[in-house]
């Protein structure tokens, strides 16, 4: 669901559905995978989701100076993590380096931005996305994206993300070099970018 409004907490769906699952139960599924799950099951996974505050309380800790990671759950299939943005955080341009990913917005308004490789080695832009809460975008292995947290000041975002398998090197890359960079984990474990 791609929204262009600006809200910024989460709204539990008022009706109830019997194949709803709890951040705890997804967590559950994480933990017992015993596959790399699909793209397309993930995104099923986080349209079933009903990500209620008191359930992820403890992993909505943000940081100063980079938007923070927060794992919640990790097996050798796929890693759960909450990503907490204050307003001007963002990643670098980069691709999950053989992982597929999906993100679900829980509170705020996210911009993502698509990019693309030009023939010269750089990348180059070409089309942004706004999502509300509830919107869930995912980046399949060869995708180049910047996810970023262009709120005005005081608006902060909160995103679910599910990597399959686990994220070991982020590939990053500019629209000023041709230069690709490798991020291995411990360096980017802390949240990379800004
Ligand atoms: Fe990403």
């Amino acid at each position: 669901m791609r929204v262009t409004d600006t809200k910024t907490v989460y709204e539990p769906r008022a009706i109830a559905t019997t194949d709803e699952l709890t951040l705890g139960e997804l967590a559950e599924i994480i933990n017992n995978l015993k596959a790399v799950p699909k793209l397309d099951e993930i995104k099923q996974w986080f349209s079933s989701l009903l990500p209620r505050q008191r359930d992820y309380e403890s992993y909505r800790v943000f940081a100063s100076r980079k938007y923070a990671r927060n794992l919640i759950a990790r097996s050798s299939f796929a890693e759960l993590l909450m990503l907490c943005w204050r307003s001007g955080q963002r990643t670098p341009i980069h691709d999950h380096g053989g992982s597929v990913g999906v993100v679900l917005l829980v509170e705020g308004l996210l911009t993502e931005t698509m990019y693309e490789r030009a023939p010269e080695g750089y990348v180059r832009p070409y089309n942004t996305f706004r999502w509300g809460a509830g919107g869930i975008t995912g980046a399949d292995v060869p995708d180049i994206h910047q996810l970023l947290n262009l709120q005005p000041p005081g608006r902060d975002m909160v995103t679910l993300h599910c990597y399959a398998p686990p994220l070991s090197v982020l590939n990053t890359y500019s629209p000023r070099s041709s230069r690709v960079r490798h991020w291995r984990e411990g360096y980017f474990a802390g949240g990379a970018g800004i």
